[in-house]
């Protein structure tokens, strides 16, 4: 089985972005499922009915996200429809929308966040070990979305998840990293995936704006950059039998 995971998708342009690469991608490399990180794609922060809809028809399977899933309101009565839409697991009881789901009987997407650099959080290796306990018929392919800004929190969650998930792929830094690998045990990892969003930019926001915000301390909302925009993806393939991961492969476009 072949799964294909964006990072943060960065408001319009990142959204672009996936309309014009991931049709022939899926093509390409036989992708069986796509999974997208949509914290940042109604305008750099949160996401919306419309931009949820459209990363949809652009074939996303499951959009995951992040700190930034409630900063537009409209999406939060959808947390719990049949959309498949995610909010990090670890948020306290009662709370709108859902931290995994199971597609087909045969695989399960988390959408994990960290707590170190983020928020006081639960703890996300705790919350790991309990969901996998309590998942029922368990799904032998699990794939994790772990937002999250320390490499170190990340790597050590990999590696406490080596042999018992699929995959652990890092999202939330806008930055992709070089160590895409599989474990010893055979779980995929890899820090971050990257940013789908403007080049030209700090982290997908435009360049002067976060200069200034920087010189000056003066908080101020930032927009999203322009020009030519990243596409970063990584491509497991799983054994559907034994849950484990046979391949990774990171995945770098770019369009005008
Ligand atoms: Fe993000
Ligand atoms: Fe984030």
């Amino acid at each position: 089985m072949k799964i294909l995971a964006i990072g943060d998708i960065i408001g319009s342009p990142g959204r672009r972005a996936v309309r014009e690469v991931l049709p022939d991608l899926k093509h390409q490399y036989r992708v069986d499922f796509v999974i997208a990180n949509g914290e940042n794609v109604a305008g750099g922060l949160g996401l919306t009915l419309n931009t949820a809809e459209e990363l949809f028809g652009a074939e996303v399977d499951v959009i995951t996200s992040g700190n930034h899933i409630w900063a537009q309101k409209e999406i939060i009565p959808y947390l719990d429809s049949e959309m498949p839409i995610l909010r990090p697991l670890i948020f306290p009881p009662g709370v709108p929308g859902r931290g995994y789901l199971v597609f087909k009987k045969r695989m399960v997407v988390v959408n994990l966040i960290g707590r170190t650099f983020i928020d006081n959080f639960d703890c996300p290796f705790r919350a790991m070990d309990k969901l996998l306990a309590e998942l029922e018929a368990k799904p032998a392919v699990i794939i994790i979305d772990f937002h999250a800004e320390a490499t170190s929190e990340k790597m050590a969650l990999g590696r406490y998840l080596d042999g018992r998930v699929s995959a652990v792929l890092g999202t939330h830094t806008h930055v992709g990293t070089i160590d895409s690998q599989l474990l010893p045990k055979n779980t995929a990892y890899v820090t971050d995936i990257g940013m789908t969003g403007p080049v030209n930019s700090v982290i997908g926001d435009d360049t002067d704006a976060v200069l200034s915000r920087f010189l000056s301390m003066i908080p101020h909302r930032l927009a999203v950059g322009k020009g030519k925009v990243s596409f970063n993806a990584i491509l497991v393939m799983v054994d559907e039998e034994t849950g484990l991961a046979t391949g990774i492969e990171r995945i770098y476009r770019e369009v005008g």
